[in-house]
This record gives C-alpha cells, structure tokens and sequence, in this order.
C-alpha cells in the first residue's frame, strides 16, 4: 500500500524509464492532477532543459530542481508527478522526494533505455560519444539513489504503459 491513500505518486527512475507516459496515463486513471518538474522548471526558466544546460551549466539545473522539490514538497494531495532522472541523486531531494508523496520507480535494463534513446536529442547529459556506456555506467551509479528513495519498485521492460499504471494504482488505492 502507499504511504498516504489518497495522496500524491511521484515517479522516479531514469531518462526513458517511461516517467513522463506513465504519469499521462496514470493521472487519468486516478483522475489527478500531473506535473511534471521538467516542465515546470522550463517554464521558470523561459527556457528549455537543454538551454539551461547550455548556458547555465549542470550545477545550476541541479539548484534548481531542488529549489522547486522544496516548494512543491508542501503541497498535498492528488497529483501525479514525474520528475527529472537525476533528481534522486542529489542527497536534498531524496527526503523532498518522499515528503512529497508515495514514491515509484519506473527500473528498466539499461538496453531498453538505449533503444528507447538513440534518436534523442533533447537530454543533454546522453549527447556526445559512447551513449550506450554512458547510460550502463549513469544507471550503475545511481541505483542505489533510486532503490532508497522509492516505496514500489517496477521492472518496466516487458510492461505496457497501462499494466504499468494499473500496479502503480492497485498499490497506492
Ligand atoms: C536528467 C534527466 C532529464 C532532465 C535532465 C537531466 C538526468 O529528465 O531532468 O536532462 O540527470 O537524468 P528525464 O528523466 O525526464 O528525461
């Protein structure tokens, strides 16, 4: 059971975990609200992800998403949120993460996330050589951030989006 019935999912997990179609799906099916902190901390910005990248750097998106995890880990209730890969890895935001709602993560092998990703060109840490190893080395790393900031671990990879947001709803319901 979640922490809070009734209360907000927050799905966690890495870049093309699914986070972004499963909380679509899910938010419909729990008729809640979705936020998704890319997004929002795009819209704080007027700019896109891979523009604060740019032109701020890592270190600065990174305060960012803490910034925004402090605001919004206040809020209660009903709302879905999907929230940025590297998010759990900041030691901050693992509490904000978990004061904010009942926590998945979306686990899938990293072969399906480089399938998935290939063509990608809007997730500025994968650009540049090598994205296969890059993406074995990041995942290996930041396991151990995931698996200690969730309540339900999911493994996705041979899950649909609905079985998926279906778990997700018999376990927080
Ligand atoms: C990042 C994941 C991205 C985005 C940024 C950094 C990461 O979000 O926050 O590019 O460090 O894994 P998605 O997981 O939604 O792609």
């Amino acid at each position: 059971m979640g922490k809070e019935p009734g209360g907000n999912v927050v799905l966690i997990g890495f870049m093309g975990s699914g986070k972004s179609t499963v909380g679509i799906r899910l938010s419909y099916q729990l008729r809640y609200a979705l936020e998704d902190t890319d997004k929002l901390i795009e819209a704080r910005a007027g700019k896109s992800i891979r523009e604060i990248f740019a032109q701020e750097g890592e270190e600065a998106f990174r305060q960012m998403e803490t910034q925004l995890l402090e605001m919004l880990a206040g809020r209660k209730g009903q709302r879905v949120y999907s929230v940025g890969g590297g998010t759990p890895v900041r030691d901050v935001n693992r509490p904000l993460l978990r004061k904010l709602g009942t926590v998945v993560y979306l686990r899938a092998r990293p072969e399906t996330i480089y399938e998935r990703l290939r063509e990608d060109t809007t997730r500025p840490l994968l650009q540049g050589e090598n994205p296969r190893e890059k993406i074995g080395r990041m995942m290996a790393e930041r396991e151990k951030a995931y698996m200690e900031t969730a309540d339900l671990v999911l493994d996705v990879d041979d899950l649909t989006v609905e079985q998926v947001s279906e778990r997700i709803a018999g376990f927080v319901m």
